[in-house]
């Protein structure tokens, strides 16, 4: 349908609480090769249709939209877990033109063969996540033994130039807490920043507990007592165009930076520049949001661009100031984070 000609890219999208929102998480499957204790039960997962899936034609043009009208600068890929959704490099080819920091997070076992066509693709960078070096720990947290494959999924990161890589750990008291360090310098040695993030309430069984929760401070002094730490700026990106939410540190010898998301501890909900859409085409103003935006009804029932705009400002308009983790109010939403997406 013809539109009428306008002016792109001179708005920002703002929300309720003056904070531009400038970055998309575009949540592709809900489906996993992975059963992380900490976001699904072993079986059972009522997994979306195919056909309720928007299409990769239908995320890059909610993509499109983003980035033309209000300037987003950054597309993060995720899922349940992207690299299980067949012809992925298709997507990438669809969101390289919008060129924008271009991100994708994933559990690393398919990269060994789709890491460089991927990067051919237009993929930027991927976050991988590790969450032990332990073959056992592994394979009791993620319920497959796949730790050997994961590490050659770095090193197939590194090789396909999807860098700055990052590696991301879940960390849970009694579970793999004794293990930061190590982790740490694992990072050090592969000359990749580790982001250590606080276990959340968004696993599908409700088994989270405060208690779970390792708190960043603790995190950082663990790592601080044997490879001294000196703050970093907020931001490794550029001019802080685009700050992420951890906390980080560089080490004092200069061999690179760790970071800490103190998602329940201290909340960046006062910096939070992201919205989301999961697979289904549901648009969330907050990983914790109890309400949804149904673009795919917009897209499907043959809507404008403008129409989609219209759909995505109004949601933006009921955006909060942030979560309640841990106070009386808190209400866990009714998705886990493979059905947001991470
Ligand atoms: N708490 C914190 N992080 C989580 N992730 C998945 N579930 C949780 C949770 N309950 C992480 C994954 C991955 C990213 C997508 O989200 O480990 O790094
Ligand atoms: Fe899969 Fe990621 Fe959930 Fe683990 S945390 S089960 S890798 S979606």
């Amino acid at each position: 349908m013809a539109e009428p000609a306008r002016e792109h890219g001179s708005e920002q999208l703002i929300d309720p609480f003056a904070r531009r929102v400038k970055d998309l998480r575009i949540s592709i499957t809900d489906r996993c090769n992975f059963r992380c204790t900490y976001c699904m039960p072993e079986e059972g997962m009522q997994w979306m249709n195919r056909s309720e899936l928007l299409t990769y034609e239908e995320q890059a043009r909610i993509a499109r939209v983003c980035v033309e009208r209000w300037e987003f600068q950054a597309i993060r890929v995720t899922g349940g877990e992207p690299t299980v959704r067949a012809h992925l490099p298709r997507l990438f080819e669809m969101l390289a033109p919008l060129a924008v920091d271009l991100a994708m997070t994933t559990n690393g076992v398919r990269l060994p063969e789709l890491a460089h066509r991927l990067a051919e693709a237009g993929l930027g960078r991927v976050n991988i996540s590790i969450d032990s070096l332990n073959r056992e720990t592994f394979r009791e947290l993620t319920r497959r033994d796949e730790l050997d494959r994961v590490l050659a999924g770095i090193d197939a990161a590194l090789d396909a130039g999807l860098t700055p890589v990052k590696l991301n750990v879940v960390v849970i008291r009694g579970v793999n807490d004794h293990e930061v360090v190590e982790l740490a310098a694992f990072g050090r040695a592969k000359g990749v920043g580790v982001r250590f993030i606080e276990f959340m309430p968004l696993d599908a069984q409700g088994e989270w507990t405060r208690e779970g929760v390792v708190p960043a401070h603790e995190i950082l002094d663990a790592v601080d007592a044997v490879f001294p730490l000196e703050p970093a700026p907020r931001s490794s990106g550029p001019a802080s165009s685009h700050p992420e939410p951890a906390r980080l540190a560089r080490y004092a010898d200069g061999i690179g930076d760790v970071g800490v998301i103190p998602s329940v501890t201290e909340p960046f909900c006062d910096d939070c520049d992201r919205v989301r859409i999961t697979a289904e085409g549901k648009f969330r103003t907050c990983l914790f949001a109890l309400d949804e935006t149904d673009l795919r009804a917009v897209l499907r029932d043959g809507g404008t661009d403008d129409e989609l705009a219209a759909a995505i400002t109004a949601a933006v308009g009921t955006k909060w100031a942030g979560h309640h983790i841990g106070k009386v109010d808190f209400i866990r939403p009714a998705r886990s984070m493979s059905q947001i997406g991470g």
